[in-house]
């Protein structure tokens, strides 16, 4: 850790969290523990600072989805990269890539293009209010760092009153207090935003009956796909449950770790962006384009998705028999779903259990957050042999040594 503990000190001096995203600080790591710093990637490896190697099951916080490095983007990044980057104009790519999209998504018939995922969806919001003339928004999930969003967050300071008062959240898979909401001031709400699957899948029909209930109540429905798309189906998962929204947002793993989002729509609804000031410098950035559309191409002709689908039901069902034959299984349970399962405690155990387990899982080399985060090169059959090695490993040492006295749970984050 010696170069990892001096970067940290030298980054906390000039970089408040010393991080550029609240996920990847060490307000969420284990103090001696995680890496703090990495410095390259090839597959599913990465290295960090020590030059130690982890197999990593974050992916950059999921827009890694064929692995680091990937030779075939490289090459279309490099090749654009002797072109140009950012131009005076626009470029033809921003159609090229437009085109591809509304073919793919159900719900994509226009496109803009932003960098973040929060470009996307507060443009989303915006639009809604715009298309509605209405203030009011619903949501479910977690849809950026935007005032309209966070405010209704933990994270909330910074935010005026004013505007925490237009967001109200409902429960995934409750459609009676979505409905509630919505009867209770009938013409208030301009939208309903909402991740269309999370770590549960939606159960009675209820994406379609939200997809209902937004219509009578003529309030735009946006799906935030900035982790579902390019995940659960190369469709999106609008395509996977049949259910097509008015609008939906789209960015993570679309350019394999290029920053590139995208908000797509019905052409009605999106046209409004000829008045609506959306607009940012680098939304037509042409590497982050390209990549896209490579990424897309790799995507397609390597069925990276059914791949990950495949090795992550294996995965699944070996690690339950890990923890059966371990007599592991009355403490932990896998959860989820296929494209992002996770570590849980059974009821009644120790929650300290699971940060244990989380901790001894890096010892083992294994870079993982609260779920695995799949990528294409995870896929590798040398590999999985690895990942049951050291899952197994740092199970059995969780099991031995449960003496979790000294481990802490801190109001901001988790450290050991
Ligand atoms: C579902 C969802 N929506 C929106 C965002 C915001 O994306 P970004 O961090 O790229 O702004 C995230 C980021 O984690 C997300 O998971």
């Amino acid at each position: 850790m010696k170069n990892n503990k001096k970067l940290f000190k030298s980054a906390l001096k000039y970089i408040p969290l010393a991080s550029q995203t609240y996920s990847k600080s060490y307000k969420v790591h284990f103090k001696n523990i995680s890496p703090y710093f990495l410095k390259k990637g090839n597959g599913c490896y990465v290295w960090d600072e020590d030059n130690k190697k982890y197999i990593d099951f974050i992916c950059g916080l999921l827009p890694i989805i064929i692995g680091y490095n990937c030779k075939q983007i490289n090459k279309a990044i490099i090749k654009q990269l002797n072109k140009g980057i950012t131009f005076s104009l626009p470029t033809k790519i921003e159609t090229q890539l437009s085109k591809v999209l509304c073919k793919l998504i159900p719900s994509a018939e226009m496109v803009r293009f932003g960098k973040n995922g929060s470009d996307v969806t507060a443009a989303a919001i915006r639009l809604s209010r715009a298309y509605t003339k209405r203030n009011n928004v619903i949501f479910c999930g977690y849809h950026g760092w935007h005032d309209w969003y966070i405010g209704k967050t933990k994270m909330s300071i910074g935010v005026p009153e004013k505007i925490k008062k237009l967001t109200t959240s409902f429960k995934y898979n409750d459609i009676n207090q979505l409905e509630k909401i919505l009867k209770k001031n009938p013409k208030k709400y301009a939208a309903i935003i909402m991740e269309p699957v999370y770590d549960i899948e939606p159960k009675s029909n209820f994406l379609k009956k939200v997809r209902l209930l937004s219509k009578k109540y003529g309030c735009l429905l946006i799906f935030d796909e900035i982790v579902t798309g390019f995940r659960v189906h190369l469709k999106g998962a609008q395509h996977y449950y049949g259910v097509t929204p008015d609008v939906s947002c789209f960015g993570k793993a679309m350019a394999n770790g290029m920053p590139i989002s995208a908000i797509v729509g019905k052409k009605k609804i999106m046209k409004n962006f000829d008045k609506i000031f959306f607009s940012t410098t680098f939304g037509g950035e042409t590497l982050s384009m390209v990549a896209a559309l490579e990424t897309i191409k790799y995507l397609k002709s390597k069925k990276v998705i059914n791949s990950i689908k495949k090795f992550s039901k294996y995965l699944i069902n070996d690690i339950n028999n890990i923890l059966k034959n371990n007599k592991l299984d009355h403490i932990f349970i896998l959860k989820g779903v296929w494209w992002r399962p996770s570590f849980g405690v059974r009821k009644g155990i120790n929650k300290k259990y699971l940060i244990a387990l989380r901790r001894n899982l890096i010892i083992n080399k294994l870079l993982i957050g609260n779920s695995f985060n799949f990528c294409f090169a995870h896929t590798d059959k040398k590999i999985y042999k690895k990942i049951l090695f050291k899952i197994k490993n740092a199970l059995k040492e969780t099991k031995s040594n449960n003496n979790f006295e000294n481990l802490k749970i801190y109001k901001d984050g988790v450290r050991s």
